[in-house]
């Protein structure tokens, strides 16, 4: 299997950034989430390159819902990243990892009051989804005496090919402000006196691995940029948005970089602000692409299986890992004690949990497996751990973050004190 560069296998182990898994997972234990964070700044200075080289005034938002801890958030800031924040939440966890507020961008479709007083009191700009909570935002910045900055989240009704339940951008979909209403949306806005529209903003969603939507998107932002900058809107960003894919597939799926996707897209960009005559800024928002490859899942074998098929039942299941059950996902798997072992046998890869949809892998080729064995699921930086639960009442387990030589803990395992933590008995029970 191609395996990149931060992969590697020596003396028959999987080793990530040279550190042995097997030993990681003996050293914290399993199952555990380990993140290289030369990968992730790695992959960050690649788009930061890709997009800097062909037009000067960038900014790359994180997409903090992919990853949400801290310290991913802490590496990517001290770079220079701003963050796509969806929740107060996030916004809050931005700020903490030192991301400024004025390098975030508020997105999402039904933000409470409470979401739209914290944007205005952190001054953070808000993209916003509808003329409800155009109002609504209004009213928020009116009674804190302030100006909100604001884009609005365009929805450019294109299909894209990825899973349905990650295409954002669908004429159908539950985000944005129909293209065709944009013009007159901004209308509406400025004549609030309490905001300024200064960017325009959308995804067309996540996981996807052709170019050509990209620069579809493209032509619709920069045709609205222009119907925007006649109307005598000053544009200080256009936001592209995120959602370039990665290739699960090691072998097969085709694997897109940053300097694809700025090769095809800045020059529609750069055409479309010249015949508007202005110079925003070109912001993109990144989730998977800049963190999904630095990190795996490290799993111990629990019992193994012959029935219909055979199974290894391991100790991460749809609790730590939801992708697979949740769209079908398919993720690589690298037995880490044994990764240059002849793929001889099938199994099937099932987790712990009361489900029967709780499997991690099915039907792949691996070497014999036994009880102890340590199975490595590969790509798991984006949307894994931040996706998890304690469903069966399972702690959530630890992350550890890798740096050169270095190893830490980014997040200890939970246990089930912490899962009890947040219940009370009612009165009437004590
Ligand atoms: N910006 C906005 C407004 C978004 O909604 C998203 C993702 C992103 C940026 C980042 O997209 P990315 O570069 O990561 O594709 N849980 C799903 C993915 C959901 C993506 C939702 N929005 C999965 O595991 O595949």
């Amino acid at each position: 299997m191609k395996l990149p560069h931060h992969l590697t296998i020596k003396n028959g182990h999987l080793h990530i950034n040279g550190h042995d898994c097997v030993a990681l997972a003996q050293q914290y234990g399993t199952p555990l989430y380990v993140t290289s964070e030369d990968r992730v700044c790695e992959q960050f200075e690649s788009y930061k390159k890709a997009l800097t080289s062909r037009y000067p005034k960038v900014r790359i938002l994180f997409a903090a819902k992919a990853n949400g801890n801290l310290a991913v958030m802490r590496a990517l800031a001290r770079l220079g990243a701003g963050a796509d924040v969806f929740s107060s939440g996030e916004l809050h966890l931005a700020l903490d990892a030192g991301i400024p507020a004025e390098k975030l961008l508020f997105n999402g479709s039904s933000k409470t009051p409470g979401d739209l007083n914290l944007a205005v009191g952190k001054n953070v700009k808000v993209s916003v989804d509808s003329l409800d909570e155009l109002h609504q935002l209004d009213a928020a910045a009116k009674a804190a005496g302030k100006t909100a900055k604001i884009s609005f989240r365009v929805n450019p009704a294109l299909k894209v090919p990825t899973h349905p339940k990650i295409a954002t951008g669908l004429a159908t979909s539950k985000f944005g402000i129909p293209h065709k209403e944009i013009p007159a949306a901004y209308r509406e806005a400025m004549s609030c006196k309490n905001l300024q529209p200064v960017g325009i903003h959308c995804h067309i969603g996540s996981q996807i691995l052709d170019i050509g939507p990209f620069v579809k998107a493209a032509e619709v932002m920069v045709r609205i940029a222009k119907e925007l900058t006649d109307m005598g809107i000053k544009l200080e960003f256009i936001d592209l948005g995120g959602g370039l894919g990665i290739p699960y597939h090691h072998d097969t799926d085709p694997a897109p970089t940053p300097e694809d996707y700025a090769a095809n897209v800045v020059p529609v960009f750069k055409a479309g602000i010249e015949a508007c005559g202005i110079t925003p800024e070109l912001w993109v928002e990144p989730g998977r692409s800049l963190v999904a490859d630095s990190t795996v899942l490290l799993t111990r074998v629990n019992s193994t299986k012959s029935a219909h098929k055979r199974f290894a039942n391991v100790d991460a299941g749809f609790n730590l890992l939801i992708r697979p059950a949740m769209y079908d996902a398919y993720h690589e798997v690298i037995v880490a004690n044994n990764a240059d072992a002849p793929l001889t046998t099938e199994y099937t890869i099932t987790g712990p949990i009361c489900e029967t949809g709780d499997i991690l892998a099915a039907d792949r080729k691996l070497p014999q497996i036994a009880a102890g064995d340590i199975i490595a699921v590969l790509d798991t930086g984006a949307y894994g751990y931040a996706m998890s639960s304690q469903y069966n009442c399972r702690p959530r387990c630890p992350e550890v973050l890798i740096r050169g030589t270095q190893g830490s803990l980014m997040r200890r395992g939970e246990n089930t004190g912490d899962i009890t933590a947040t219940m009370q008995y009612p009165p009437w029970q004590r």
